[in-house]
């Protein structure tokens, strides 16, 4: 099959290394895109920051720094049943497998199964897709730490990322989607994404999902609103973010940090809620924003789900179920399911 990313004219090719490849897209059309969404989605009623927005490099490392706070259990929580997962997975594999992740972020969990995947398979290639510019970076520590690993990155959007992937060659792909980022879609463009992940899959091909269970409110609420306020710095940087990039004149002290547990639609909310009234211009979006005192923007959902949501989820969209693993305290799960 001939391989679809060398002729793709959308995107630059970098070659770090005979190992190390990855893919961008033409920086003119990052910030077109960047400039529209925030245009439309800002310029609704109900304003709104696309969560993809929040990572850029500074945004990344205030993501790296969450994970590592006392009220933030999902990321310790995770690594603690990659851990025990990672013996048990073997059972599934039949052959090689390529990794793919999606939002590979800084590639720490990842180590947990490449370790295993390195040792058992000769040589073992790893496909990160991350919009964050840390995926060049984390691949360069992976290739040091990994002799047999060969790594093709793909600086996009998830989506972007599938579409590469869907007529790349015919190996046999193990999909991974840790830290419950799924979480962050509705429940209509969720669903819509695993078809997308179902219809890029080939017979055989397995995928890893990690996502954070429902639990009490008052666990959750903390882990989104962390003493040392570094969950803040995150949200409100994405207006540093848009003043930087898109000419805004948003003022930061004129905004806080508000995340809370909506039980009901089982998810913490993130706003930016505007402490005055004002007027903002973001003039690469041709926008000037109104805002009333206490009106929310809305950055971020991360949904919780139930064991029982989560396995009819995944049999809706056509998955077999594979295995479930959880935590001692049932706390966060990850479901490995497969296409036959
Ligand atoms: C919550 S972090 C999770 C990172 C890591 N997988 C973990 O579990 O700790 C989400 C990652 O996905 C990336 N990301 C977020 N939205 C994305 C999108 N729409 N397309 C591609 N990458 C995205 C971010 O840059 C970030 O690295």
């Amino acid at each position: 099959m001939s391989n679809p990313v060398q002729k793709n004219k959308e995107y630059k090719k970098f070659i770090v290394d005979s190992r190390l490849q990855y893919f961008k897209p033409h920086a003119t059309r990052i910030e077109k895109t960047f400039a529209e969404e925030i245009s439309s989605s800002l310029g609704r009623n109900l304003k709104s920051i696309p969560p993809k927005f929040f990572y850029d490099k500074k945004g990344s490392d205030l993501f790296e720094k969450i994970c590592s706070v006392l009220e933030y259990y999902p990321t310790r929580t995770e690594i603690s049943i990659l851990q025990k997962l990672k013996t048990e997975l073997s059972l599934f594999l039949d052959g090689d497998f390529r990794l793919v992740e999606l939002g590979s972020g800084s590639s720490t969990k990842t180590r947990l199964l490449l370790d295993f995947l390195t040792a058992s398979q000769k040589t073992t290639e790893y496909f990160p897709i991350d919009i964050s510019e840390i995926l060049a970076e984390s691949s360069e520590e992976l290739l040091n730490d990994y002799k047999n690993l060969s790594i093709t990155g793909i600086i996009d959007t998830y989506e972007g990322g599938l579409e590469f992937l869907k007529t790349y060659d015919d190996k046999k792909n193990l999909i991974i989607f840790l830290g419950s980022s799924f979480g962050n879609f509705s429940p209509v463009d969720g669903y819509k994404f695993l078809e997308k992940i179902f219809s890029t899959m080939k017979p055989g091909d397995l995928f890893l999902i990690g996502l954070d269970l429902v639990k009490d409110t008052s666990i959750l609420e903390s882990a989104y609103n962390d003493s040392k306020g570094i969950t803040a710095k995150f949200n409100l940087n994405v207006l540093s973010r848009i003043n930087d990039e898109l000419d805004a004149d948003f003022n930061l002290e004129n905004f806080s940090h508000y995340a809370v547990y909506n039980e009901k639609d089982q998810r913490i909310e993130m706003y930016l809620k505007s402490l005055t009234e004002q007027s903002v211009i973001i003039s690469k979006s041709d926008l000037e924003l109104k805002l009333q005192k206490d009106e929310l923007i809305h950055t971020e959902y991360s949904h919780k789900y139930r064991l029982s949501q989560i396995h009819d989820l995944l049999d809706d969209v056509g998955f077999e179920l594979k295995h479930t693993w959880l935590d001692d305290k049932k706390y966060f799960s990850l479901t490995l399911v497969s296409k036959n």
